[in-house]
């Protein structure tokens, strides 16, 4: 769906009449295409001590596979091309990233000297600049000094995100206490923060738990070899979903209602994946998809469940059709197919579940009990997952996606969807291909180390939590 008002802020005299009120001018995001560069300038690493050190020699070294600690270069996108990476801020230097590693903070003294340098640059950042924090989680084990100067990284963060302007985000890695910052998925996650990939993810923590995973041969196709489920796969965020994991590498099984089956058919032939025609609420639903994937593909490493619908009604009016609707779709189905995928035994190599959340079951939204339940329902279901698969070397999380331009948002009344569109740090609504980015870095082995948590993809919503 398209946004007017962004456009036209965008564009020739209006953009000048925008400037001229002083309206806010959200800016056009720029987007991941292959054979972008990770980033398009000098980056600045922030922070004192050996972790510091090692990140920004992580980031400096473009000398390729087995060279760095992490054991593959984790910044070239492409060979030969060096990062510029600094130490200290120079007088009217811009940057088009600033990485602090706040690893060794043990007192809210210690914020001062990289969080003041920080300030020192943000007046020259250039339009869709990164910010990246790499912190430590806030404990009690290390004391209470140390878990207030942990914590407040977080306040810091979530306010420089409100701070920025032109497309600019900031986001963090809470890397957990005995794990190194060049594990694989600390590394992972600081690239995809630090790319285009994550252009609507903004003022998000996101944890690493261990040190699983691995980096992938090829940072442009991590998913190779890999065979992926996706339910829903006939439109919106779905259809994104498969293209995504396809470009990354992966081969797709398409999954959607049969009344949206010429649509499906269309998004796995244009993936060169193959469709399964299902209701996910179906018993058999789980045992369906292992057997059409291994019949076709021979394996299936991931489950991405994105299939859900909306029936919003006020808790007062709220019937049970409604309320079982939403609940059979959205959480029962999910926890049926992976309950059957868990007990087949052919869903054991290092296998990995993505599902749908919304920030609506983080936040909670008017009208909406009965969805807010399933997709907090799936913000519990991967929590409780994720253990359950880790001794395959698997991993289960969530995306929250805020407001997404769909079909399911065009039917929000206009004057509620520009307010919903405006209501984050970004001033617009998230696309489709921004799911499916956080969802693919999900999926990929670089992030085996994020074991049951959700990231929000929303701009960083200003209402709610
Ligand atoms: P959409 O309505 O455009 O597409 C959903 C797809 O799921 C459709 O192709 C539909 O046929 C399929 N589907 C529905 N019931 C099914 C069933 N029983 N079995 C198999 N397939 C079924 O929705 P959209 O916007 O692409 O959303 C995708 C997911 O993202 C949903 O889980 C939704 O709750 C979630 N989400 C979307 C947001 C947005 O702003 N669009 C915000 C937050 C979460």
């Amino acid at each position: 769906m398209t946004d007017t008002y962004l456009n036209l802020v965008n564009s020739g005299f209006t953009k000048k009449i925008a400037q001229q009120l002083g309206l806010p001018r959200p800016a056009i995001l720029r987007r991941f295409r292959p054979g972008q560069p990770l980033v398009d300038g000098p980056v600045l690493v922030l922070g004192s001590g050996p972790d510091a050190d090692t990140v920004a020699r992580v980031l400096s070294s473009t000398s390729g596979h087995g060279a760095a600690d992490g054991g593959i270069d984790p910044a070239s996108t492409m060979p030969g091309r060096d990062l510029d990476v600094r130490r200290d801020p120079g007088a009217g230097d811009r940057y088009a990233a600033v990485v602090l590693v706040l690893t060794e903070v043990a007192h809210p003294n210690d914020l001062a000297d990289p969080i003041l340098k920080l300030g020192s640059v943000l007046k020259a950042l250039p339009a869709h600049a990164r910010i990246v924090t790499i912190s430590r989680p806030a404990t009690p084990d290390e004391g209470p000094a140390t878990a207030a100067a942990r914590q407040g990284i977080d306040g810091i963060l979530r306010s420089v995100a409100k701070e920025l302007r032109a497309g600019a985000t900031a986001n963090g890695v809470v890397v957990a206490d005995g794990v190194t910052v060049t594990a694989p998925s600390v590394l992972g996650a600081l690239r995809f923060f630090l790319s285009t990939r994550s252009a609507f993810v903004d003022g998000q923590l996101l944890d690493v738990d261990t040190d699983g995973g691995a980096l992938p041969l090829d940072w442009d196709r991590p998913l190779d070899g890999r065979v992926a489920v996706v339910t829903g796969a006939a439109r919106g965020i779905g259809a994104a979903i498969a293209a995504t994991l396809a470009r990354d590498g992966a081969t797709v099984v398409a999954v959607d209602v049969p009344a949206a089956g010429e649509q499906l058919a269309a998004v796995a032939n244009r993936v060169h994946g193959t469709a399964l025609q299902l209701d996910v609420t179906a018993p058999d639903a789980g045992t369906r998809i292992l057997e059409h994937a291994m019949a076709r593909h021979g394996r299936l490493d991931i489950v991405v469940h994105n299939a859900g619908i909306l029936r919003d009604k006020l808790l007062a009016n709220m019937t049970a059709e409604r309320w079982g609707s939403i609940i059979a779709v959205n959480i029962a189905a999910q926890l049926r197919i992976n309950e059957q995928l868990l007990t087949s035994g052919d869903f054991t190599t290092e296998p990995r579940i993505v599902a749908l959340a919304s920030t609506s079951g983080i936040a909670g939204n008017r009208g909406q009990t009965n969805y807010a339940a399933s997709k907090g329902g799936v913000i519990g279901m991967v929590r409780a997952t994720a253990p359950l698969l880790t001794a395959f070397g698997g991993t289960a999380n969530a995306v929250a996606p805020g407001f997404i331009e769909t079909d399911m948002t065009a039917k929000i009344p206009p004057v509620m969807r520009q307010v919903a569109r405006r209501l984050n740090s970004l001033q617009q609504g998230g696309q489709p291909i921004d799911v499916a980015e956080t969802v693919a870095f999900l999926a990929s082995p670089q992030a085996g180390g994020v074991v049951g948590h959700v990231l929000r993809v929303c701009g960083q919503n200003l209402v709610g939590q």
